[in-house]
């Protein structure tokens, strides 16, 4: 039985029953509203969306597919209007095999992409700021508002850091190595204390191919970071920019942190090379005593590496512009974990320990760049994929989504890993010293760890950990994203859950200190084969934003004949990736 309230826990909402369904479900007394969706008008002159008529002019104008990272600036800006703002959001990849009519099933339809279409989904990937209102209650979007943008494949951005102008960085198009076209692959993200929005680019791997691959000067930098002669996207066979034998550097610029600025549409995005290369799920940030900034990131792939940047210098409240290039100069560190508890911070540093030329590393540039491989040679410690890591501002704690790993031996299993055969995935608490005190040193090299929970349905999967008062539904798989309420509280996005564990993917919510910490209680359920992401609250608490991706994405599943054609559930309508806005029906804050 679902108890009605949640026993210790604070958070007051009637769990749901666990299902699968075309449909997505809200707890009782909530309600879950449409804000927009793949191929709905963004920019002033954006055709509406026709499934059968997608373009590429179109799609630079509309919004794109796949949204991940959501983050909820208000209108004006500098205040907490929570009414009225604007909506980043990042376009992760696209499924190819539900954009387009006739194109066949799963990633192999990717392969098989005409340049006109391979050309929309190079438009429907990057990012778009759009202005949202709550009018009457009900969430909508401003299509042409002042400041909406998109940002796409095709968008001028700077390179700044140690790697900026590096040989390894140019290319026929940018002989300076320091611009580039677009961003790729924007998986989760975060924003600055300056105000500006960063976003991650993952796994950049899959659209760049060509023989090279394996023969070329960077072939084992391709190794390392998954890049093959055929990957699954054909972009590399209709333009040349994707193509190793044409432009083998083009992959360096890709794999790194991107700031803009949510309220300039004008300003330049600008890639922060000093954060390290590696598949970035998400960067957060957090201020240290000193005023130093520290951003916390995952690198997502299985045995890959937890990672942290500190700025050199403390961030200014009261100067803007004095922030401008924080991120510029720091040091890059890599999570070590030890026994009892322990864990340490080793700086990925040009000159100190095998970080040398006879390593093959002549320069900080050559360390950023190859940030995985200077990281194996300082014996960092392989996790169990780190997805989104979020700091907690209530309790001081860095939290680390650990997907799952099922590759994971007996022998593997160890600090900050404990679990062999990870199907289901565990969330760290990274805890640096001073963390409940109000003075955090997010700078300092040593910390402690604790896990939160050990994902996977208790009494049935081993080695599980939640409340003992977690209901039969409470349970959850593959964690993937968190965000926390002003309360601290958490609230947890999955991705894999009907794979690993036969139950949707949701969100989760759970104390993080008290009688109720760790109790997780199932709040939302997305439609089938949809992942949860981006979880985002208002200041005020009252809405919860979430993006929906990859609706349909199910084995058979086709444009012609999805796994559901959520959310307009029109025929001859594929799915269609969607930002939602769920909302108390009473106007409360969301879990109170
Ligand atoms: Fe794009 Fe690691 O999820
Ligand atoms: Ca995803
Ligand atoms: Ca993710
Ligand atoms: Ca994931």
């Amino acid at each position: 039985p679902v108890p009605e309230r949640g026993g210790p826990s604070t958070l007051t909402f009637p769990e749901l029953r666990q299902q699968l369904s075309q449909h997505h479900a809200v707890a009782e007394g909530y309600e879950a509203q449409t804000v927009i969706r793949w191929g709905d008008p963004v920019l002033d002159g954006a055709p509406p969306y026709d499934p059968m008529a997608q373009t590429a002019a179109g799609q630079a104008r509309q919004f794109g597919y796949n949204c991940d990272y959501l983050d909820f600036w208000p209108l004006p800006a500098g205040s907490r209007n929570s009414d009225h703002g604007l909506l980043c959001v990042n376009h992760e990849y696209t499924n190819t095999n539900l954009m387009f009519a006739g194109i066949g099933e799963g990633r192999a339809a990717r392969g098989r992409t005409t340049a006109a279409q391979a050309a929309v989904e190079i438009e429907a990937h990057g990012m778009s700021v759009v202005e949202v209102k709550r009018e009457g209650g009900t969430w909508r979007s401003v299509p042409g508002g002042a400041m909406n943008r998109r940002i796409t494949m095709n968008t001028p951005m700077r390179i700044s850091g140690p790697a900026a102008g590096h040989a390894r960085l140019r290319t026929n198009a940018d002989a300076t190595g320091t611009r580039v076209l677009g961003t790729l692959n924007n998986c989760a993200g975060g924003n600055t204390p300056w105000g500006t929005v960063i976003t991650a680019e993952e796994n950049f791997n899959n659209y760049f191919g060509g023989a090279a691959a394996t023969t070329g000067a960077e072939a084992a930098t391709y190794r390392r970071y998954g890049i093959i002669a055929e990957p699954s996207y054909a972009w590399f066979r209709h333009f040349e920019r994707f193509n190793l034998d044409r432009e083998p550097n083009e992959p360096n610029r890709f794999g790194w942190v991107v700031e803009y600025d949510p309220y300039d549409p004008t300003s330049v995005p600008v890639k922060r090379t000093a954060l390290g290369r590696f598949k970035h799920e998400g960067a957060t940030h957090a201020i240290g005593s000193d005023g130093r900034v520290a951003f916390y990131m995952g690198d997502d792939e299985r045995f890959e590496y937890l990672y942290k940047f500190v700025t050199a210098r403390p961030f200014n409240p009261n100067d803007r512009a004095a922030n401008r290039d924080l991120m510029d100069e720091g040091t890059l560190y890599v999570a070590k974990f030890e026994e009892r508890g322990r864990m340490r911070w080793l700086a990925l540093t040009h000159g100190e320990g095998p970080l040398n030329a006879a390593n093959g590393f002549h320069s900080q540039a050559d360390v950023v760049i190859e940030a995985r491989r200077a990281a194996d040679l300082l014996g960092a410690t392989p996790m169990d994929r780190p997805e989104d890591v979020e700091t907690n501002k209530v309790n001081g704690r860095v939290y680390v989504m650990l997907t799952n790993n099922s590759r994971r031996t007996a022998q593997q299993a160890g600090p900050g890993n404990p679990r062999a055969n990870n199907v289901h995935g565990h969330v760290l608490e990274v805890i640096p010293p001073g963390a409940g005190t109000g003075r955090v040193d997010h700078a300092a090299t040593e910390a402690r760890w604790e896990v939160f929970i050990a994902a996977g349905k208790p009494g049935v999967d081993p080695g599980t950990q939640y409340h003992r008062a977690t209901s039969d539904q409470g349970w959850l798989s593959c964690p993937d994203n968190i965000a926390f309420d002003s309360k601290g509280r958490a609230w947890i996005a999955t991705d894999g859950a009907p794979e690993f564990a036969g139950i949707a993917d949701g969100i989760w919510a759970a104390d993080t200190s008290g009688h109720g910490r760790g109790l997780t209680r199932c709040f939302y359920q997305a439609p089938t084969g949809a992942e949860v992401c981006g979880p985002c609250f208002t200041p005020d608490d009252r809405t919860l934003f979430l993006a929906i991706q990859h609706p349909g994405e199910d084995t058979g599943s086709t444009y012609e004949n999805p796994s559901t054609r959520w959310p307009d559930f029109e025929a001859g309508r594929p799915p269609r990736p969607s930002v939602i806005a769920i909302v108390k029906r009473d106007g409360g804050e969301i879990g109170s």
